[in-house]
């Protein structure tokens, strides 16, 4: 299963891939980080479809097109803010993966990348971040439908590491 995983050096709006996923807010109205990345590659109408969603859910995702990006689709996903840990934060981090793997399998998506969602301005942990992330997508890849590839794209140094330790930890 993990092998159909992969940890890349890679600016996610340059990802020649079936969907991407942005980390996204629950207004859905874009923002910085990747998400503004992905929104200004898309250009406007991503947001006028965003528009149409009525706000996303921390620990959900929508799907909307990928418009001026490579990829066919974007798969909005809202991940937790750090808060110290004690507000289930874990769990919703989880539950974002495990609600984009779920919207890339309706969508017929064979190749998904990643951010490292909420490990910026949400200021989730990176090393714990990064274990969510595989854990939560690796127990995805076994289910009927789920994507044969997914990257998760690093744009520096700390997140590849993070990601590499953590791929390695999940293959032990
Ligand atoms: N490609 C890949 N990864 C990127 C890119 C990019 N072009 N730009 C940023 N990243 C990485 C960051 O380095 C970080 O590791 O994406 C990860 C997520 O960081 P943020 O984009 O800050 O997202 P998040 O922490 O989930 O905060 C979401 O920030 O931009 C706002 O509207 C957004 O309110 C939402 C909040």
């Amino acid at each position: 299963m993990i092998e159909r995983i992969v940890v890349v050096d890679a600016d996610i709006t340059t990802e020649r891939v079936d969907a991407i996923v942005n980390a996204a807010n629950v207004a859905l109205c874009g923002g910085g980080g990747v998400d503004g990345a992905i929104h200004s590659a898309a250009g406007p109408a991503l947001l006028e479809e965003c528009r149409t969603r009525g706000g996303c859910p921390p620990g959900s995702a929508v799907v909307t097109h990928g418009y001026g990006l490579p990829a066919t689709w974007v798969i909005h996903a809202v991940g937790p803010v750090w808060s110290g840990g004690g507000m289930g934060e874990a769990e919703t981090l989880r539950s974002a993966y495990h609600a984009s793997m779920a919207r890339a399998r309706e969508i017929g998506a064979a190749s998904v990348s990643f951010p490292a969602i909420s490990c910026g301005v949400y200021r989730y942990p990176l090393p714990d971040g990064a274990r969510i992330a595989l854990e939560a997508v690796a127990e995805c890849l076994a289910h009927a439908g789920a994507p044969s590839t997914v990257r998760f794209c690093c744009p520096d140094d700390a997140v590849r590491h993070a990601f590499e330790r953590a791929l390695a930890e999940l293959a032990a």
